[in-house]
């Protein structure tokens, strides 16, 4: 249930915190379970850890800074020590899909950026293949109809993303297609192929991309890596 599904999230979140230390830059991931890993940082910088940090997304950009945490800007910053970001599903091969809030191309940039990329998670985000979570994919609006035809012969069938009954616009100013591919077998090729479509920003397979995810159930917190 919820609280349960809370409980794990923190504690992973917890178990990830102790991996930053004093002088880090630290990577903010989105979404609730990097909540309470920013939380926790905002926490421990009151009580006079050194950190500076950069954001995935404007809300956690505001989130930190409400937590008093120094944020730095993504666009000049050179490398990021340590990041910590939450996942829509991930394999123990720790290939991830994200993009559920939408912020996936700046969370990309800043796993790319980033030495070290934790991932927290509670159990239900474990898949033995990834693609029952719909791939978000960021497209320029240009080029919306393009995409979903290329992305159709890739055998996938697309929503175009709504919110409260409105078209949903992305940090970027682009709209979140959702794409079905079912269950992905080649993870790695699928994610190269969306990657040479034109007018496509980014896709939320996140492949390469994590050095451990930090999982929490009903056992008891679970590192994979
Ligand atoms: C944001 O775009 C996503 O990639 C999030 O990391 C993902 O939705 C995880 O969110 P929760 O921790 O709320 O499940």
């Amino acid at each position: 249930d919820k609280t349960q599904q809370d409980a794990q999230k923190l504690a992973a979140a917890l178990e990830a915190v102790k991996f930053i230390k004093e002088g880090d830059v630290v990577g903010l991931g989105t979404g609730s379970t990097a909540t309470f890993a920013i939380e926790e940082i905002g926490k421990k910088v009151r009580e006079g850890l050194k950190i500076t940090a950069a954001a995935s997304s404007k809300r956690t950009e505001e989130l930190a800074k409400s937590y008093g945490i120094e944020m730095l800007d993504l666009q000049t910053l050179g490398s990021i020590d340590i990041s910590i970001d939450g996942a829509d599903e991930f394999t123990e091969s720790l290939n991830l899909i994200k993009g559920g809030g939408g912020a996936l191309f700046r969370e990309k940039i800043l796993a790319s950026l980033s030495k070290n990329r934790i991932i927290v998670t509670d159990s239900s985000k474990k898949v033995l293949k990834l693609g029952a979570f719909k791939v978000p994919i960021e497209v320029i609006p240009l080029a919306l109809q393009y995409v979903v035809n290329q992305v159709e012969k890739l055998n996938g069938s697309s929503i175009l993303r709504e919110k409260n009954n409105e078209t949903f616009i992305t940090d970027n100013g682009n709209f979140i297609i959702d794409a079905d591919f079912g269950l992905i077998d080649h993870p790695e090729e699928l994610a190269k192929s969306l990657n040479q479509i034109d007018g496509l920003l980014a896709h939320g397979l996140f492949i390469g991309l994590t050095n451990k995810v930090i999982m929490a159930s009903s056992n008891g917190v679970v590192v994979f890596e």
